[in-house]
C-alpha cells in the first residue's frame, strides 16, 4: 500500500439542526483539539490535515450519491441507525447506488446483521460476510469481490428460504 496517498473522507448529514447543537454542545475540555476539528467541518464543509481530507455534505445521502462524479470509494462504512428508523439508507434501491460508487476492491461495513439488510446488499451482487471480533458484536462486511479470510454467508439460502425475511425496498 502507498502511504503517501492522499485520503478522502467523505460524510453526510441531513439535519442542519443536529449540525448547529454540535457548535455549542459544552464538551469536555479533553476533546479541545477533536472540538476544533469538528466545528472546522461544519463551518467550512471541509478540513484537511497532510494527506487526509474531510468533507461534509450537507443534505440526503440518495442525492449525494445520484450526483457523485469523483473516485470510487474503497470503504463505506454504513452508519445509518436502522432500517426502521431511516429506511431509504437500507433498502435494495440505496445499495444499488452505493455499488455504482465503489471500487471492486471496496468494502462496506454495518453492525446491522438482519436478513432482509443483507439480503438487500446481496440483491446487488455483494457477497456478504459476518465479521467477529474479540468483545465487539457480530458485524457485516460486504463486498464486491471474494474475502477469503472472512466466514462467508449463504445469503442463496436465506433467500429460497422467505420465512427468513425479505430484501428492503423503497
Ligand atoms: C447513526 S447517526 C450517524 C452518526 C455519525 N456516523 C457519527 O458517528 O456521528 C445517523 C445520522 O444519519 C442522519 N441521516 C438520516 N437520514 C439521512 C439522509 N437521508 N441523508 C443524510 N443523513 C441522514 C441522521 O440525522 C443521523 O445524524
Amino acid at each position: 500500500m502507498n502511504s503517501n496517498k492522499e485520503v478522502n473522507i467523505y460524510s453526510t448529514e441531513i439535519d442542519r439542526n443536529l449540525l448547529n447543537k454540535l457548535l455549542i454542545f459544552p464538551y469536555p475540555a479533553i476533546f479541545k483539539d477533536l472540538k476544533e476539528i469538528l466545528h472546522k467541518i461544519i463551518n467550512d464543509n471541509v478540513y484537511i490535515n497532510g494527506k487526509f481530507k474531510v468533507k461534509l455534505y450537507i443534505g440526503d445521502t440518495r442525492d449525494f450519491l445520484e450526483n457523485w462524479k469523483g473516485e470510487k470509494f474503497d470503504i463505506v462504512y454504513q452508519d445509518a441507525f436502522s432500517p426502521q428508523k431511516s429506511p431509504k439508507l437500507w433498502s435494495v434501491e440505496y445499495f444499488r447506488l452505493i455499488r455504482k460508487v465503489m471500487s471492486y476492491d471496496g468494502i462496506l461495513t454495518t453492525y446491522s446483521t438482519s436478513t432482509p439488510v443483507r439480503l438487500s446488499l446481496y440483491e446487488n451482487g455483494f457477497k456478504i460476510y459476518s465479521y467477529k471480533h474479540e468483545k465487539v458484536r457480530e458485524g457485516t462486511i460486504a463486498s464486491l469481490r471474494n474475502i477469503n479470510s472472512l466466514l462467508e454467508i449463504d445469503m442463496e439460502q436465506k433467500r429460497i428460504l422467505s420465512s427468513k425475511g425479505e430484501p428492503i425496498r423503497d
